[in-house]
């Protein structure tokens, strides 16, 4: 085909589909518009013109799909009152056909099960109350996906479940968390797990092509949540580096994610990303709800040392845990589970360590019911009634385990430095005065 006939048929087509559309043929409209963006898109991909060029050819396609998208709504209600009205139904019907067909094509039975091994259809066991602080952003998650399956009813007519969420901050602060625990809260339905790393790099060329049959994944098994971590590293907007196979992946999910001819019912798409402005706008636009997920303030931050050191044996006190959430001012979730991973670690060492151990009661390893006299558990070599001895000479079922003291935790806290930094603070509070919303 010589290049600008594809753009030059896509124009004709979109020009009689608005001079339809001026005289009420909706169907007729709306066929030639879809018929129309999909020349463009090919335009697009295969007739390379100039960046500036695309963007605005991008544009405009989303203009006329939506435009297409309420002659849809408006066909879909019409047809359902009056089905013989000029011929809506009957091209509706020609279309669902199309789509059926598709599904037989073996092409795309193979890349669905490939695109299952892909994704993670998982079930991971964190619950709500596991992800400490975050309220704002656990009700608009609750509001998205466990009230429209519990209450349908709820959300009928005008008051539509949010169809995209962006879930954005600095690194560590929970996002990946977050979409764990609502895998588990929601579970009657089907949770899609897609690393987008995997998607472009594994792929490369066929990508778009999952894009698409991860989507029709989803409609099977609705109602689903597509879950696109790290989603700027499929979705950016940098164009100068950018790779044809990128630029179609991104293509498709505006198209995915438009929802004409593609019902989006049912379907919800959870994004996370921590460099949400480097964010194509379309896709930004995608995505109805921009939650930021801040840094934690220091009750969450508290709560956060609380899960973290979970049952392990300690013997910090209420008081201790505020010193250590008053300290850690500005660093994330994940520096805080490592402050205290380290410091959970510090009792194995000192077993490994200690040269002198001394006898203590307590109860049995084995057997926590059990109390037994003859434990025995590091100290100093002044201590009362200590004596030379290795952990190495210590019998399994003897050991006494030292619990994790607050000086095993400063000591991890001094060693640990936040990692995030200024600057991202600075971009990120910047989007979310701009395009977001405080979580
Ligand atoms: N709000 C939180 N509550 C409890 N743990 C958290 C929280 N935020 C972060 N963490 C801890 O930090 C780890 C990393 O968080 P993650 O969700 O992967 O961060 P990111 O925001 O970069 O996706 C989690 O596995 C969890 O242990
Ligand atoms: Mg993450």
């Amino acid at each position: 085909m010589a290049a600008g006939s594809t753009l030059q048929k896509a124009i004709d087509l979109v020009t009689r589909a608005t001079e339809e559309d001026k005289n009420k043929n909706y169907a007729e409209a709306l066929r030639l518009y879809e018929h129309g963006v999909e020349y463009f898109l090919h335009a697009i991909k295969y007739e390379a013109q100039g960046e500036k060029a695309k963007e605005s050819i991008r544009a405009k396609c989303l203009q006329y799909l939506d435009r297409a998208e309420k002659l849809k709504e408006y066909l879909k209600k019409g047809s359902k009152k009056k089905p013989v009205k000029e011929g809506g139904s009957s091209k509706d019907d020609k279309k669902s056909g199309d789509s059926d067909s598709d599904s037989d094509d073996p092409e795309k039975k193979k890349l669905q099960s490939k695109l299952e091994g892909a994704i993670v259809i998982e079930k991971p066991h964190v619950k709500w109350s596991d992800v400490a602080g975050l309220d704002l952003a656990k009700e608009a998650l609750k509001e998205a996906v466990i009230l429209p399956i519990k209450f349908p009813h709820l959300f009928t007519g005008k008051r539509i479940p949010w169809k995209g969420i962006l879930l954005f901050g600095p690194p560590g602060t929970g996002k990946s968390y977050l979409a764990k625990a609502v895998a588990t809260e929601a579970n009657n339905s089907t949770f899609f797990s897609v690393s987008s790393s995997d998607l472009v790099s594994k792929w490369l060329g066929e990508s778009e092509k999952l894009v698409k049959n991860l989507f029709e994944l989803a409609r099977q098994h609705k109602p689903s949540i597509i879950f696109i971590d790290e989603v700027d590293s499929l979705c950016s907007s940098r164009s100068d580096n950018e790779s044809e196979s990128a630029r179609r992946i991104k293509t498709e999910f505006l198209v995915q994610m438009q929802g004409v001819g593609n019902d989006m019912d049912g379907i919800l798409v959870l994004g996370a990303t921590n460099i949400p402005w480097v964010l194509d706008s379309a896709i930004r636009r995608r995505f109805e709800k921009r939650i930021f997920i801040p840094l934690p303030e220091e009750h969450a931050r508290l709560v956060m040392f609380k899960i973290h050191l979970g049952s392990t044996s300690h013997i910090l006190t209420e008081q201790d845990l505020k010193t250590l959430a008053g300290k850690t001012e500005g660093y994330s979730g994940a520096d805080i589970s490592i402050i205290v991973r380290d410091a959970l670690m510090q009792p194995v060492r000192k077993v490994q360590t200690a040269t002198h151990f001394k006898h203590v009661r307590g109860p049995s390893p084995l057997d926590k019911s059990v109390i037994m006299d003859d434990l025995v558990t590091p100290c100093s070599p002044g201590d009362a009634g200590a004596f030379e001895m290795t952990w190495m000479d210590v019998p399994g079922d003897k050991l006494f385990e030292p619990p994790v003291t607050m000086s095993d935790m400063l000591k991890s806290l001094s060693s640990t430095k936040p990692t995030v930094n200024d600057e991202d603070l600075k971009k990120l509070e910047k989007f979310t005065e701009d395009f977001g919303q405080e979580g």
